[in-house]
């Protein structure tokens, strides 16, 4: 019966309070308030990326296209983003402008990047800057991609080359956006480039870009002896969809394991040993990972029912919450407790936390004003007690391409009207100015 025991450890690390922010103290003043985008979802006509090319083959019901024009409308949505008092503005700079050929620099799209993060310090914000969130330059996908033995150091020349240009406006660092999600819809699910469906090939991705990570958090502390440097891992609370059956319980320990623990066990001890229950296996050694992180950076939306299905490769797949639960287009269930269970099961590592995305797609805005409060009182109660965390940071601050979903998921606390580019504040986005601006959750209370 060991196989229960994870899940017991879970259930009982789970708290079952409901959210009370009058019960709980305001964050730190020196907390992070901040919303969170990447390059490839905002900026519009990033041409040079596998993304662009992948939807070019239908890979997405729509093309990226102009997007938001952020890459034209950056000063002005940084104002957006100050008119709801955000301190803090995470962006990805991207790889596929910056080094267009492989081992060429492009000057002008790095004075770009320059005079983007200039204008959000301007308007009062400390820059979170991603390096790598989800695309890759053509060159790369067609020597090979993140399967490519030397994938980590073509990663490590680009990030060398940020650092040496930007690093002096870059306040904190993410070095790649969750590494689990790329794999498994890159490279097991086959709904982004380069879209394989093999298991091995994601886990052996995965260990390429742990390698990449630990590349990059050299790179840039060889020259900011005192950056603080993280990766946004996407976690989720893994249950089996039924609680007493034993084979689901193993599966989600399993899932558990790999999706939620292994990368920051990598870190950790600087051993690489990837695996999906005894089915699948890299394990390495690489002694320049371990400790290679100064933040932990979470990004939470959801849990998963892990249920038995032999007619999957991995055995399982996931069962569909209850309909008053499901978040629109991206099928998620809404489930604030599972942050504050992820939470304080991170804070073992002993790493600060920052939550790097946490959102949902509303286009009516309905939900989303609960769905911050809620999330943001176990925020709350997790540091209450004794989990280290520094910030919050919603994704995101205007609606945005999805991926493989195109436009039509609305996660913005800005409204976009994609024709016109015409931003409208939603009452979610007010709201969280209104909490960011009082550092406590008392503008919830209106709608408890
Ligand atoms: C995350 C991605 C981000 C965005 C949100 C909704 O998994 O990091 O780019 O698509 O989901």
């Amino acid at each position: 019966m060991i196989y229960l025991l994870p899940f017991a450890l879970l259930l009982a690390s789970s708290f079952t309070a409901s959210a009370s922010p009058s019960a709980s103290p305001s964050f730190p003043k020196d907390f992070y308030w901040g919303v969170s985008t990447a390059a490839h979802q905002v900026e519009g006509n990033n041409t040079n990326s596998d993304w662009y090319a992948w939807e070019k083959a239908g890979g997405s019901p729509d093309l990226s296209g102009n997007a938001c024009d952020f890459y034209h409308r950056y000063d002005s949505d940084f104002q957006l983003a100050q008119n709801i008092h955000q301190n803090a503005f995470r962006l990805s700079v991207e790889w596929a402008r910056i080094e267009p050929s492989q081992g060429e620099f492009s000057q002008q799209e790095i004075q770009h990047y320059r005079d983007v993060l200039k204008s959000a310090h301007a308007h009062g914000m400390k820059t979170f800057v991603t390096l790598h969130h989800f695309t890759n330059p053509l060159w790369m996908t067609s020597v090979g991609g993140w399967l490519h033995p030397r994938s980590h150091l073509m990663f490590r020349r680009f990030v060398d080359k940020v650092v040496q240009e930007l690093g002096s406006e870059i306040d904190s660092w993410i070095t790649i956006n969750e590494p689990n999600v790329y794999v498994l819809t890159g490279y097991l699910v086959g709904v982004s480039p380069p879209g394989h469906k093999d298991i091995g090939s994601a886990i052996k991705a995965y260990a390429n870009l742990a390698q990449a990570h630990a590349e990059a958090y050299e790179s840039i502390h060889q020259v900011y002896p005192h950056a603080q440097v993280g990766f946004a891992h996407h976690m989720r609370v893994e249950q089996p969809a039924h609680q007493y059956n034993p084979a689901e319980a193993l599966l989600a320990h399993w899932v558990d394991r790999f999706w939620n623990w292994q990368f920051l066990d990598a870190i950790q001890s600087g051993t690489i040993n990837f695996h999906f229950g005894p089915l699948y296996r890299v394990k390495r050694k690489f002694p320049k990972l371990k400790g290679a992180l100064d933040f932990l950076g979470i990004n939470y939306y959801t849990r998963d029912k892990i249920r038995l299905d032999f007619s999957s490769p991995t055995l399982f797949s996931l069962k569909p919450p209850p309909a008053d639960k499901t978040v629109e287009f991206t099928g998620m269930e809404i489930y604030p407790k599972g942050l504050g269970t992820l939470l304080k099961q991170s804070a073992h590592y002993h790493w600060p936390i920052i939550i790097t995305e946490n959102g949902m797609a509303d286009a009516k805005d309905l939900r989303r004003p609960k769905f911050i409060c809620d999330h943001l009182a176990q925020v709350l109660k997790a540091m209450d007690q004794g989990v280290d965390v520094r910030g919050y940071f919603h994704w995101s601050l205007i609606d945005n391409f999805e991926w493989s979903l195109g436009y039509p998921p609305k996660l913005g606390l800005y409204e976009v009207n994609l024709v016109t580019q015409e931003r409208t504040l939603r009452p979610s986005g007010k709201l969280y100015g209104e909490i960011a601006k009082s550092g406590d959750l008392s503008a919830c209370d209106a709608l408890h």
